[in-house]
């Protein structure tokens, strides 16, 4: 691995199998510190591609018996409204065929919003999920993945730097995006609730995968343009301990 860095955003350029065990290796880390001091590490979790290679990684290592995650609290950062509960294209069950159901991870130490409200409903669950987030110390590390439009979590563009969670509205690209989940873009929600850009700022450490010729733009926006709403992935530079795991194809012209 390469290590350069902007001012506060720290890039690491591997491959995305290297990165899956760099972060798995912290992950594995940080539940036996909670151990060692009689707390549980809190994780923030991504659905998406990206993060795909560490689940993998970490469903192995469970698999083999060297990874026990049995006792981390999970909150994810994102979830579609609009869809029945047990939709198995909620991005619940697919952190449950992914994740947690590899590694044993009961459901009730899993949080992620729930996809079945109504407006009305969703901005109450909306603020238990910040005190939920809260009354279990605070997120240790959050994994992120990068939109093409610069979203975090569904903090589409135009989401400021203390938005929290709420339900938001997606963005045009990002509907297209999803299309192929939902059999065209007719077909997916658009609307979801999502952890704000504050929120996920106060994470302890955030860890952000981008892999692949089609993140190279976002990437190089990301580590370049003004930090600001128009590309929210920017205020990741604002974190005093974030770092950005890339691949060359994603890196691209920086390299
Ligand atoms: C999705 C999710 C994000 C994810 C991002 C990138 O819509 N809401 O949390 O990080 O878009 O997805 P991918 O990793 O598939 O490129």
């Amino acid at each position: 691995m390469t290590p350069t860095s902007t001012p506060t955003l720290e890039v690491v350029t591997t491959t995305e199998r290297d990165a899956a065990r760099a972060l798995a290796d912290e992950i594995a880390e940080l539940v036996a510190d909670g151990r060692r001091r009689g707390r549980s590490a809190v994780l923030g979790l991504a659905t998406g591609r990206s993060p795909l290679a560490l689940y993998e990684e970490l469903a192995r290592r469970a698999r083999e018996g060297t990874l026990d995650l049995s006792d981390a609290i999970t909150f994810n950062l994102d979830e579609y409204l609009g869809l029945p509960a047990d939709d198995p294209r909620s991005f619940r069950a697919r952190m449950r065929a992914t994740l947690f159901e590899r590694v044993g991870l009961r459901e009730d130490r899993t949080h992620v919003p729930r996809c079945d409200l109504r407006t009305a409903e969703a901005a109450l669950h909306a603020e238990i999920y910040e005190r939920e987030i809260a009354r279990a110390g605070g997120i240790d590390l959050q994994v992120l993945g990068i939109g093409r439009n610069g979203h975090i979590g569904f903090n589409e563009p135009g989401s400021g730097r203390d938005t929290r969670t709420r339900e938001v509205e997606l963005a045009r690209e990002t509907v297209e995006d999803a299309a192929s989940a939902f059999g065209g873009a007719g077909g997916v929600p658009r609307r979801a609730l999502t952890m704000g850009i504050a929120t996920i700022l106060e994470a302890r450490r955030l860890r952000v995968l981008a892999f692949g010729p089609g993140k190279r733009e976002i990437v190089r926006r990301t580590l370049e343009e003004g930090i600001g709403p128009a590309v929210p992935a920017t205020f990741l530079r604002e974190h005093g301990d974030a770092r950005l795991y890339v691949d060359a194809a994603a890196l691209g012209a920086r390299l």
